[in-house]
């Protein structure tokens, strides 16, 4: 497939704008109000005879056309059952499709890291990012229940192709279970992938290939995950971190409720299990992987790429896991009539967003880049044709390319070089202070050793007594993984509106814009979900179809579960509805919010679970 460039030309910027957004940054800076409306008069009644004149012509152009478009889009709609394709065709024949979310990478991540990949490697200015070359369109990101989604809403409007509530794992509002893009495929005969650096069991993976109620029921979902579901097994291969969710609770590392042994039963069902970098090794860059292969390389998340990259003998990258994958799907379907389907999750930029670590972030947008790379070149050398679409499911952190610290009016900039003298992100940090203070309770000494892992972890030789006393003070409201990551964003003049998710809208990249076309342009992010149906020719609906009226029971949610939504037994699988104060549909409005109390910060980040 020969891959496509330059998908948006530039558009040059009109010098009129420029010139009063310079007026209105002068009035800024001065106080000033702009004058808008200068220049002569002369010749008013001249200029508007001419401008109704245009416009009459415009509009008999635009209606002419516009009758002319809708006849042919009629006749056409007659002889196609769907809408029709746009400049490529509608896809047919053998096709892979492979779907990226790099979760939580807002807008301002891309300017950052793409500042700090020039910086770093020396580049020119016009040295961009692979994903800038590709970039499509942009995607909307509310949930049903807010402005402001979680993972959760945002994987299922792409796995579903539906608007739901924060925290569901591809469920209705109204709590019954929606087909996904995953099974649909699987069912078709497509082999399927799920590959991501946090637990496999996180929202955005567990939306493709599994339904509950709630995004904290992890267990349940490591058992859908590995076949007890509705639909049998619709995974065929799964990379990335979770472990703990599939160990018995008897066993060290394990975070299971229950003393269900998922690692045994997932063998029994055929899985070959691979839990460590030997294992990962083994499968010889995919060309010796047994499907259905379950890949769990960390108890939780897979390091930050920043911490990880000194740890590789340990984690394999996500690149490493991407080319895999490809690898050992596209082997698996060479001699059939379907392709695959794979998604490959970018899961930790998200983390870095909620910890407010812009060193962490941009290295983990750059393992991202270079996995998008590394499909794109997949789908140039791969016989079978294929797309690659990727976005983000929301934006996080509400990151900033600037920061004002003082009460001067501030200077215009940021320092990119303050995250390049980072060896390591603030979550290492911490966890490396923390171990030091639980042994070495005297002052002076916890002090030196802090002064020292500053500068050798994120190299910041010049730390004020007040930072210091923040880091070693047990009783501080803002935990030390925060602290460091403020002492860094700080020094580079980064700013974050939040430790959450923000609202605005996130960008849609594709290997090529003639087989993506229906994603140019700005969309609602259900339309990318119905896009991966779209491009596969899947019946999702059929799918929940199915699924709606499945009697099904898993061993976790049966009737002597305790689980409310058992006692009538329908969807008793999806887990109890009944979380705290879930609101599944329509917006909550303002009610005094800016007056409550603060919560303890670190108590209420819910790092590790909810994103
Ligand atoms: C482990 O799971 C069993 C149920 O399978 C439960 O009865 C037991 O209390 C659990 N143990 C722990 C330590 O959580
Ligand atoms: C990075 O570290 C070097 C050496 O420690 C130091 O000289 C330099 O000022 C640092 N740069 C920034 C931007 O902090
Ligand atoms: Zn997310
Ligand atoms: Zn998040």
């Amino acid at each position: 497939m020969p891959r496509e460039e330059p998908l948006l030309a530039p558009r040059p910027s009109s010098e009129q704008s420029s010139i009063r957004n310079a007026e209105e940054e002068d009035a800024l800076l001065t106080g000033e109000r702009t004058h808008r409306s200068g220049g002569s008069h002369r010749g008013w009644g001249f200029w508007r005879q001419v401008g109704l004149f245009a416009w009459a012509l415009i509009a008999t152009v635009a209606v002419i056309v516009i009758a002319v478009v809708y006849q042919h889009e009629t006749s056409r709609a007659q002889s196609h059952e769907k809408e029709p394709w746009g400049p490529g065709g509608r896809p047919t024949g053998k096709r892979n499709l492979i779907f990226m979310v790099s979760d939580g990478m807002g807008p301002t991540s891309l300017t950052m890291t793409r500042s700090f990949k020039q910086l770093t490697q020396g580049l020119p200015a016009d040295e961009v990012l692979m994903l800038d070359k590709h970039i499509l369109g942009t995607s909307r990101t509310r949930s049903s229940s807010s402005l402001v989604t979680d993972s959760a809403a945002g994987a299922t409007a792409f796995s579903c192709g539906f608007k739901s509530y924060n925290g569901a794992i591809s469920v209705l509002p109204d709590h019954s279970p929606c087909g996904t893009v995953l099974e649909a495929a699987s069912l078709a005969g497509y082999k399927t992938g799920l590959v991501v650096t946090t637990r496999i069991t996180d929202a955005t993976p567990a939306c493709f290939a599994s339904h509950v109620n709630l995004r904290q029921y992890e267990d349940q979902i490591a058992e859908q995950e590995i076949g007890e579901h509705p639909l049998g097994r619709v995974v065929d291969l799964i990379m990335g971190g979770g472990r703990c969710h599939f160990l018995p609770n008897t066993t060290d590392g394990s975070c299971r409720a229950d003393e269900r042994d998922l690692v045994a039963i997932a063998k029994e069902k055929g899985f070959s299990y691979i839990s460590d970098r030997k294992g990962f090794d083994s499968l010889n860059g995919g060309t010796e992987s047994r499907l259905p292969l379950l890949g769990l390389f960390a108890e939780k998340d897979i390091p930050y790429e920043i911490d990880r990259r000194t740890q590789n003998d340990v984690y394999p990258s996500l690149e490493e896991m991407a080319r895999t994958a490809l690898k050992t799907l596209s082997h698996a379907t060479e001699n059939s009539e379907q392709g695959f389907f794979l998604m490959i999750e970018g899961s930790r930029i998200d983390h870095a967003g909620h910890g407010n670590d812009p060193a962490a972030q941009v290295n983990e947008v750059l393992a991202y880049d270079k996995a998008f790379a590394a499909v794109l070149e997949f789908l140039e050398e791969d016989s079978t044709p294929g797309v690659l679409v990727a976005t983000s499911d929301h934006e996080t952190g509400g990151l900033a390319a600037a920061r004002q610290l003082h009460d001067a009016y501030p200077d215009y900039l940021w320092y990119p070089g303050v995250l390049a003298n980072a060896s390591h992100s603030s979550e290492y940090a911490a966890n490396e202070l923390q171990d030091y203070l639980s042994q070495n309770p005297e002052k002076p000494a916890q002090e030196t050793y802090t002064r020292s892992l500053l500068k050798k972890a994120l190299g910041i030789e010049d730390a004020t007594q007040q930072e210091i006393d923040s880091l070693l003070d047990p009783n501080s409201p803002i935990i030390p993984a925060y602290v460091f990551a403020d002492m860094i964003s700080r020094r580079a003049q980064i700013g974050w509106s939040t430790h959450g998710h923000s609202g605005v809208d996130v960008n849609i990249y594709a290997s090529s814009s003639k087989d993506a076309w229906p994603l140019q342009g700005n969309h609602e992010n259900t339309e990318v979900g119905a896009f991966l149906a779209d491009y596969l020719g899947l019946d999702v609906s059929a799918i929940t179809n199915r699924l709606q009226h499945s009697e099904y029971w898993s061993a976790a949610s049966g009737p002597e579960s305790g689980n409310v939504a058992a006692e009538d037994g329908k969807f008793s699988w999806l887990g109890n509805p009944f979380g705290d104060d879930v609101r599944t549909d329509g917006l909550d409005t303002y009610h005094g919010d800016f007056k409550r109390k603060r919560g303890l910060v670190g108590d209420e980040c819910g790092c590790g679970s909810v994103h």
